[in-house]
């Protein structure tokens, strides 16, 4: 579908057709920016996940202002907006989704394994995304909430329905993408990245890391302060990739909520950061958003570790808390694609959940600090 903004100047409504992306829709921008002059108005966004920057922006002003009320049809995008403090209305008939999830515990059905693998092959067969290798409990349980959500009750339904409906495979596929992360996360492995690793690689001229998994990037804007901090981001690289497209352009806006700030703020604080975690943010009622010294060198794209191309000659590797919704033999199979990506004296960084012990990784890395499941790259 073409992207298109409708503007109906009797009822003061404007409707966003479409992905709103900042880079193809340049014009258009403009033209909407243009149009926010306006003094009362209704915005509905039909089918966008995720709106840039600057609109973000603009509608958290014309908020406070009271000049405007916003509408969006997509729930990924209605909880990006609330979370930052904006209020829009979710006008999606999804009936029975708030009355249903209070009542998860209760209407949670056991799903055959088996019936789920077979799903799970035909989703791959129609849509061509392979969950076949993740963690089957992991993914039992977000089909179930996904279910729920939809207000369907029988399996054999839900699996007709996410196989016929583009829509909702696309839903599910965000019920399975899990983005928890948080700025300086597990802060004694930032510490550790810091006071060991850093100092390592600065005796390079030229440094490449890949924050894999690396969802609406806080880790990466953790990353970048220390290497601030260091004294050596301008001269590194972030690749910061992910599944989910749309934790991607939020990490390219770099707009958070403040609701975690306390946290954020001592996590940097044990991660041993050296200045004031707010320094490096523009600080707004509703949201924090990182300064934009701090964005150069980083590189967000869309890219699955399932696919079998190599990035390389990466120096650090950091992809923590997405194995754990893999099985042991894909698990096995992203360790030896990091093998190939690192150069010969790199470093891997997992979650703190995870390791090399069950999936083969000792053919591939050695321990640097196994309790904060810090590897070195075997060398070859
Ligand atoms: C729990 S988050 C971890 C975020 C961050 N690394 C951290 O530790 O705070 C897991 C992320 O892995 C991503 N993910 C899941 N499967 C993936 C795949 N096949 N390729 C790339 N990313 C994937 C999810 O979309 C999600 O954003």
């Amino acid at each position: 579908m073409n992207f298109r903004i409708i503007y109906n100047q009797t009822e003061d409504n404007i409707v966003v057709v479409g992905e709103f992306e900042e880079y193809k829709h340049e014009e258009q921008l403009m033209e909407f920016l243009n149009l926010l002059q306006k003094q009362n108005f209704y915005i509905t966004f039909l089918e966008a996940n995720i709106v840039p920057r600057n609109i973000v922006e603009k509608l958290f002003t014309l908020q406070e202002d009271g000049r405007c009320t916003i509408f969006v049809l997509e729930r990924y995008l209605y909880s990006y907006l609330q979370n930052l403090g904006i209020k829009c209305k979710y006008t999606e008939a999804h009936w029975c989704f708030n009355k249903l999830e209070n009542k998860l515990p209760n209407e949670k059905q056991t799903l055959n394994k088996e019936d789920v693998y077979i799903f799970l092959n035909e989703l791959n067969n129609v849509y061509g995304y392979d969950y076949t290798d993740y963690q089957i409990d992991s993914i039992s349980r977000r089909i179930n909430v996904a279910m729920i959500k939809e207000g369907i009750c029988d399996f054999a339904l839900f699996k007709h329905k996410v196989l016929n409906n583009q829509k909702l495979f696309h839903n599910l596929f965000l019920d399975f993408s899990i983005n928890t992360t948080e700025f300086f996360r597990d802060p004694e492995v930032f510490a550790l990245i810091k006071n060991k690793i850093l100092p390592y690689l600065d005796s390079y001229n030229h440094i490449k890391i890949w924050c894999a998994g690396c969802s609406t990037g806080k880790e990466v804007y953790s990353l970048a302060i220390m290497l601030e901090e260091a004294g050596m981001l301008g001269k590194t690289q972030i690749y910061a990739t992910d599944l989910n497209p749309y934790v991607i352009e939020e990490g390219k806006n770099g707009m958070y909520s403040t609701g975690t700030l306390d946290k954020d703020i001592n996590n940097y604080r044990n991660a041993q950061g050296e200045k004031s975690f707010i320094q490096y943010f523009d600080i707004t009622k509703g949201y924090i958003k990182v300064k934009s010294e701090l964005m150069k060198n980083i590189l967000f794209f869309h890219h699955s570790l399932l696919s079998n191309g190599t990035l390389n000659e990466f120096n650090l590797i950091l992809c923590r808390n997405v194995f754990i919704y893999f099985n042991d033999g894909l698990q096995e199979k992203i360790l030896r694609n990091f093998y190939n990506s690192l150069d010969n004296n790199g470093f891997l960084v997992l979650g703190k959940s995870e390791g090399i012990q069950r999936n083969n990784g000792e053919k591939y890395f050695c321990k640097y600090d196994e309790k904060l499941k810090v590897y070195t790259r075997i060398y070859s």
